[in-house]
């Protein structure tokens, strides 16, 4: 019987990696040039992390969490989130007290939740994010969610909208909740089950209800701006008015209050819709946090952030056609002609890859004319073909796939050679250069 993968986790193969690989490299490249620099912490965490960071009250820890305990009967949890994480670690590592603030850090990785597996929803999947840590103040917030908008604007994303809102500072909050609870009040009866424990646990999380009638009676309840105090709205409009001098689209949107409890102030999430007209959800979310901090037992001091959902991004990428399926392109095929002529031909592969030469070897059985087509299937630039003659002669017939021409070199000066005809195809003179024509070989620093 065959092992199958674990029910909401998914393989990326392939060319699936690469795409992976320059979405998270647009990410953290972006990142750099913001100046927030990467942090890496463990996929395992103490349980309490989470139960205390993202709240009792969040779906994520209510129903989602992988937890266990360890041999050593520690109850520990698989993270479904990085930003308690990210926090965990500046009060560890006493961040707040040796470092200039806000310490900016960003982060990539897989996380887990148990949630019920549906297009754009895993139970394994990845996030990027930042945090900025240690400050409170509106440019940091709008500093994050720009980093966001000119990361999908990177990958090519036009239609981007980011939703903003504001949760208000504590009291603020504690009114709405209590205008909320007034309202859900004589309707509970009729709504879900979540919504109810919701209703005693954190109303707020009843906005975010996605079961019909429930949402109905959501979109009648009362309104955040309704009930904030003069400085969390005069915040909020500074902040709309610092997004509104940038070109990133926006639009507020009041029923957007996050599904993670620690936020307040300042929240919003990336919206898109594809060219199909399939909306995959948000692509990416965050907010400010001003209690995250001492909550986890550091000093009273804010933080901002976001995180994308990376299997989102290359969905809606693959959705508009703005990635194809890539195709891996290499530079030089070698082809021994018989079996004496493998070794050889396997030496030479090697001095070739050495000299950073994307190289495959033909290493089977295999007749000239099938090599050839291999050749082609793989988008080998050049040829390399050794048999007993070429033995003899010290020499290989190099072959441009795309000319057809070919030539008999000298093993000698082969290298000097295959150097010259991949310069020919570019401007600087070596072969190292990505898509946009970019070189980053290590020969053009040193001036060559
Ligand atoms: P979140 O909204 O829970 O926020 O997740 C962020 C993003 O992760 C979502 O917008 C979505 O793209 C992606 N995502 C969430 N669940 C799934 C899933 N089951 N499958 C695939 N993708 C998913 C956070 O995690 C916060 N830590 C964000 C943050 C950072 N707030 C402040 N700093």
């Amino acid at each position: 019987m065959d092992i199958k993968n674990v029910k909401g986790t998914h393989d990326i193969i392939l060319g699936e990696a690469k795409i992976y690989e320059h979405i998270e490299t647009t990410m953290r490249a972006f990142a750099e040039v913001f100046n927030f620099s990467e942090f890496r912490t463990p996929i395992i965490e103490p349980n309490e992390l989470f139960v205390r960071g993202v709240g009792e009250s969040s779906d994520v820890v209510r129903k989602e969490m992988y937890t266990f305990f360890d041999k050593g009967n520690r109850l520990l949890a698989l993270r479904p989130e990085f930003t308690a994480s990210i926090v965990r670690s500046f009060i560890n590592n006493k961040l707040y007290a040796t470092r200039d603030l806000p310490v900016k850090t960003y982060y990539l990785g897989p996380v887990f939740r148990y949630e019920r597996p549906q297009s754009g929803r895993y139970r394994q999947f990845h996030q990027f994010g930042v945090e900025s840590l240690g400050v409170k103040n509106v440019l940091s917030d709008v500093e994050t969610a720009i980093l966001g908008y000119v990361i999908l604007s990177a990958l090519g994303l036009e239609n981007v909208t980011l939703k903003i809102n504001t949760l208000g500072d504590k009291a603020s909050r504690d009114n709405y909740r209590q205008a909320l609870k007034d309202y859900f009040a004589p309707k509970l009866e009729k709504m879900c089950d979540d919504c109810k424990v919701r209703y005693d646990v954190n109303p707020l999380r009843i906005l975010d209800c996605k079961v019909p009638e429930d949402h109905a009676l959501v979109l009648k309840a009362p309104k955040i701006e309704d009930y904030l105090s003069k400085e969390t709205k005069d915040k909020f409009y500074e902040v709309v008015d610092i997004l509104k001098e940038t070109d990133v689209p926006f639009e507020i949107d009041s029923t957007l209050v996050r599904g993670l409890d620690y936020y307040s102030e300042f929240v919003y999430e990336y919206h898109y819709t594809s060219k199909k007209g399939v909306d995959y959800g948000a692509l990416g979310a965050g907010g400010h946090y001003d209690d995250l901090i001492e909550e986890l037992g550091g000093p009273r001091l804010s933080g901002v952030g976001f995180s994308f959902g990376i299997e989102r991004i290359y969905a809606v990428l693959k959705d508009d056609g703005i990635f194809q399926d890539h195709k891996e392109a290499i530079d030089l095929y070698v082809m021994p002609l018989d079996e004496e002529a493998r070794e050889s031909a396997f030496y030479l592969a090697n001095v070739l890859r050495t000299a950073g030469y994307k190289t495959e070897i033909n290493l089977s059985d295999t007749k000239i004319g099938a090599m050839f087509k291999k050749a082609e299937k793989i988008g080998a630039k050049f040829a390399l073909i050794i048999g007993e003659n070429e033995i003899n002669n010290k020499t290989v017939i190099l072959k441009d796939l795309k000319t057809k021409e070919q030539e008999e070199v000298d093993l000698k000066v082969l290298l000097e050679k295959i150097d010259k005809n991949f310069g020919e195809n570019s401007e600087c003179s070596c072969h190292h250069q990505d898509e946009e024509g970019s070189c980053h070989c290590h020969h053009d620093d040193e001036g060559e």
